[in-house]
């Protein structure tokens, strides 16, 4: 097989192409259906419609109410109101707020303003899978804890937390504590919403965000559970749209296009996680049969279906994404927010990868339209390139292959 006219797009964790069946039922909402969702107008009301049936979509998917969802920009957007946005509501109750070492830049970097702010942060430490413990998390609630974040999946390495033991904790030690009101349990699942079953209540999760364009939906749309009767104040003032938690103009069609893609996922995505399964561990075994001095990044078992991540001894990730790129594979050396910046993952450097390994790290994530083809593809061109990569290695190890 070559690959000179077709690419091969191995960077689902990055971001997803818009399913057809998604792209085709929102086209009417770019133009008949375009009004704004606070009009008193037909074209208003019509909008105001399909919102609210949109709403209904996503929060029955996560076993939510109608009125427990809103719907924002992005994961980021959405990860910055759970962090700042019950931090500033709970302040009288406490300042203490506890994260993973492994979250995405946006609640790493949201804890890191609230710090500045007068807010205490705790990073839990995690092992070398990048599993949290639900007895540390336990040991860190202290009476000023507020919330607790932690990622359902972490999206450079895909191991998936045992949220559901976190979640029970949190719940145990509220009550234990006897505090005013409950420790919040938020956890980002922009990498799992679609990709394995996700239920709020069975999960003890306080707030949740999801987003549309990691599951085949457009960018431009995501969402925040939100449990009745937490305690929330929001980022975004003015008109009171959202319940008041996100005010502007509601961005109807990428959220159509999400309700849609949340349908499609919730009718698919049990027999897409095994397709996907068969596919990632074909491919992680290939790689680790096939390339020596190759080590994979992540949970063996608990590990979203549709993700890989090596770190190869003597190579840049860099350099490999580059070389795939040649040949027609899109890859990533870890989270697409961090894959400009020269330092190491925080997330390899947190499971206790030392700087150079983590730099020598490779994420491919795989999709709805990978093929078994792409995988031996991957599988005939990879070797061959650590192989070239390592001739020319400023590293200090000599390869005898
Ligand atoms: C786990 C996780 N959280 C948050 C985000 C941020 O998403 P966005 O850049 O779409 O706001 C991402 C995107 O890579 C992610 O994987």
């Amino acid at each position: 097989m070559t690959q000179k006219n077709k690419r091969i797009y191995l960077d689902y964790a990055a971001t997803t192409p818009i399913d057809p069946r998604v792209f085709k039922k929102t086209l009417v909402f770019l133009r008949e259906k375009f009004g704004n969702t606070m009009s008193l107008h037909s074209f208003g009301q019509e909008a105001k419609e399909a919102l609210e049936e949109s709403r209904k979509i996503v929060a029955d998917f996560m076993g939510a109410k109608v009125n427990e969802v809103i719907f924002t920009s992005s994961a980021t957007e959405s990860n910055n109101l759970a962090l700042k946005g019950v931090a500033f509501a709970n302040k009288e109750r406490g300042n203490h707020l506890i994260i993973s070492p492994i979250e995405h830049s946006c609640v790493m970097e949201s804890a890191k303003w609230l710090e500045s702010q007068g807010f205490k942060i705790t990073k839990l430490k995690v092992d070398k899978y990048g599993l949290v413990s639900p007895q540390e998390v336990e040991k860190a609630i202290n009476r000023k804890t507020i919330l607790v974040s932690v990622m359902h999946a972490n999206n450079e390495i895909g191991t998936i937390e045992p949220i559901e033991e976190i979640g029970k904790i949190i719940k145990r030690k509220s009550e234990v504590l006897n505090l005013k009101s409950k420790v919040y349990f938020h956890t980002d699942a922009a990498q799992t919403f679609g990709k394995i079953p996700i239920d709020v209540n069975k999960m003890n999760i306080d707030l949740m965000t999801v987003s549309s364009h990691k599951m085949y939906g457009p960018k431009g749309a995501a969402a925040l559970f939100i449990r009745e009767g937490v305690k929330i104040t929001p980022l975004l003032h003015g008109g009171g749209q959202e319940m008041g938690l996100r005010s502007s103009t509601v961005n109807i069609f990428p959220i159509i296009g999400f309700a849609e893609a949340v349908k499609i996922c919730q009718k698919e995505m049990k027999n897409e996680a095994e397709r996907l399964k068969k596919l990632r561990d074909k491919l992680i075994k290939g790689i680790l049969e096939k390339i020596p001095g190759a080590h994979l990044n992540g949970h063996p078992k608990k590990r979203l279906p549709n993700n890989t991540n090596f770190w190869f001894e003597s190579v840049e990730g860099e350099s490999i994404v580059i070389q795939l790129d040649l040949l027609g594979v899109a890859s990533s050396t870890g989270s697409a927010c961090s894959s400009t910046k020269l330092e190491p993952s925080h997330v390899l450097l947190a499971l206790g990868l030392k700087p150079q390994e983590a730099h020598g790290s490779l994420r491919l994530s795989l999709g709805r339209w990978t093929t078994e083809k792409e995988i031996d593809y991957v599988l005939k061109v990879l070797p061959r390139i650590i192989k070239k990569l390592r001739k020319i290695s400023p590293f200090k190890r000599i390869w005898k292959e």
